[in-house]
């Protein structure tokens, strides 16, 4: 039986609720503090403020009992042996990484250090940010012997957060210790030891009893570095990828058959190898820019970086310039963007490609009519709805009448629509697909003009209605 390590995890976001509810789910016991009133609130009365697949089932099973909520960060830094910094490090104006929301809050745990505490980075943070944590807890006077600092970066994805956390490739932690080192071990013995996946219930994963979870032990530095070239470097895949689709196109070659005949060679790999909108979300766009700081402010010169940003960039363009040539001008055009969130299995909207090229559409004149499974609120309170914006319930409501469809979220959903209904409701069948949901061909059989990334548009022979006619034909 593994034992149980008081935890506070600072930080009620996507990735300091899923660490609080996960490490209640492996036995410990939590306080997850944040400063938004309103969020604590809403998670106290049983609320849950993210759409992310497991968290609701996991919450209600552990709150009040292994989870509780505060507001009260000195209360809970007082209360536990661990503390997980999961705040928020946007990027600054100059690339790097705006670390004054850590800053703030390790001042704030500065003012409640009573007795041995570990200090764990779980933010994605640039390197040396451990040795900064050290320095300001040591300028407000605290004990150098009551506590240390521990990087451990987290690596879930979002939608599959829950999951990527209870089963994780590897769990990194980065210390100059023995003792915050055995501390950490405890945390998450029950998932490196394996015992949490033959307790009843436990979610189930790529780990086991047999295989468990493997633990890696770093310098902080190190730890630091993995984080962000483990991003950076699936960016890259993903701009690589876009980069090949794009000559692919030129040269009416299939990006799709290219990724698996690459993905099949054991080196490359599968996965990160999908051609469309490019990245967006919270991490990789700030990620790859704060890891190109953090080389510049060392004298090296990671052009490589800048290139992984660009090509993203182009993608989005790309993909305007797409619609543009399938509907010649966009002025007065009803267009259906199906998808808000920066990718599917989730309602995050920070940098999501699908937003940008909406914002571009209704700059070009076009009126868009949206829908989103999970993000539609989210969106409407950056994007409100207007006379040219309008947000629809469903997606065959949103399609209805338009002049093109546009597919900007890879949702399931988006890749199992009905087909036949879809042609019945627009006004001219065509689809211009940013995630390569669809085979061309099943398209061209369904009567549809379908234009995707890396691969041969199809063109309808009959752009206009009888509705419903199958009349397609491959170019
Ligand atoms: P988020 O914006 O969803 O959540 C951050 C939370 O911290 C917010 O609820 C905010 O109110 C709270 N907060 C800010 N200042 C505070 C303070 N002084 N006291 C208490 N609470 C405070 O952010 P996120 O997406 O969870 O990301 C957090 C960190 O984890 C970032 O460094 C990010 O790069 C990293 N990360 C994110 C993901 C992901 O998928 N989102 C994955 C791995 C790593
Ligand atoms: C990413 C990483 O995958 C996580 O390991 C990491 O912990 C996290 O960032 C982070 O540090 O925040 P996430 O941003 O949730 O996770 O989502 P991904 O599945 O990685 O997708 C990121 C973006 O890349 C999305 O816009 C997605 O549509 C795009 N993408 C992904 C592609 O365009 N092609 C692909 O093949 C894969």
């Amino acid at each position: 039986m593994s034992e149980s390590v008081s935890i506070c995890v600072i930080g009620s976001g996507y990735v300091g609720l899923v660490a609080a509810a996960c490490f209640a789910e492996i036995g410990h016991r939590v306080i997850c503090v944040d400063n938004d009133e309103a969020r604590v609130k809403l998670l106290q009365e049983g609320g849950v403020p993210i759409f992310e697949e497991h968290l609701p089932e996991l919450l209600a099973h552990h709150r009040d009992r292994g989870v509780v909520f505060s507001t009260d960060l000195g209360g809970a830094v007082e209360s536990s042996e661990a503390i997980f910094i999961a705040v928020g490090t946007p990027q600054g104006e100059s690339g790097a990484a705006d670390l004054s929301y850590v800053e703030a809050v390790v001042s704030e745990i500065a003012r409640s250090v009573t007795g041995y505490k570990v200090i764990v980075e779980k933010s994605t943070v640039p390197v040396y940010t451990n040795d900064w944590i050290r320095r300001v807890l040591h300028r407000h006077g605290v004990d150098p012997q009551s506590f240390h600092v521990v990087s451990n970066p987290e690596f879930l994805r979002e939608g599959t957060a829950v999951c990527d956390f209870l089963h994780p490739d590897r769990i990194v932690v980065g210390a100059g210790d023995d003792r915050s080192v055995e501390v950490m071990r405890r945390i998450y013995e029950p998932l490196t030891g394996g015992s949490y996946y033959s307790q009843p219930g436990a979610l189930r994963g790529q780990c086991s009893i047999t295989r468990p979870a493997p633990l890696v032990v770093t310098s902080a530095q190190s730890a630091e570095i993995i984080k962000h070239a483990s991003n950076a470097f699936l960016a890259l895949k993903i701009s690589f990828i876009n980069a090949v689709a794009n000559l692919a196109e030129a040269v009416d070659a299939d990006i799709e058959d290219i990724a698996a005949g690459m993905g099949s060679d054991s080196r490359i790999g599968p996965k990160f190898l999908r051609a469309g909108l490019g990245y967006g979300g919270s991490c990789f766009p700030k990620d790859v820019a704060a890891f190109h700081w953090v080389a510049q402010q060392r004298g090296i010169d990671f052009q490589l970086l800048s290139e992984i940003r660009k090509i993203n960039d182009t993608q989005r363009e790309i993909f305007f310039n797409k619609v543009l040539s399938a509907l010649w001008t966009l002025r007065g055009k009803r267009l259906a963007a199906l998808g808000l969130a920066f990718k599917g299995d989730t309602d995050d909207i920070r940098e999501s490609p699908a937003l940008d090229i909406i914002k571009k559409l209704l700059d070009a004149g076009a009126v868009v009519t949206a829908y989103d499974p999970a993000a539609v609120e989210r969106a409407k309170a950056v994007m409100p709805p207007a006379a040219n914006l309008i947000y629809a319930d469903d997606l065959y409501v949103a399609s209805s009448g338009a002049d093109a469809v546009l597919i900007l979220t890879d949702w399931s959903e988006f890749g199992n629509i009905d087909l036949v209904k879809l042609n019945q409701v627009v006004r001219f069948p065509i689809v211009v697909d940013g995630r390569n949901l669809y085979k061309p061909q099943t398209m061209a059989e369904h009567g549809f003009t379908y234009v995707s990334m890396g691969r041969p548009a199809t063109y309808h022979a009959q752009q206009g209605k009888p509705r419903g006619e199958v009349n397609a034909v491959a170019r």
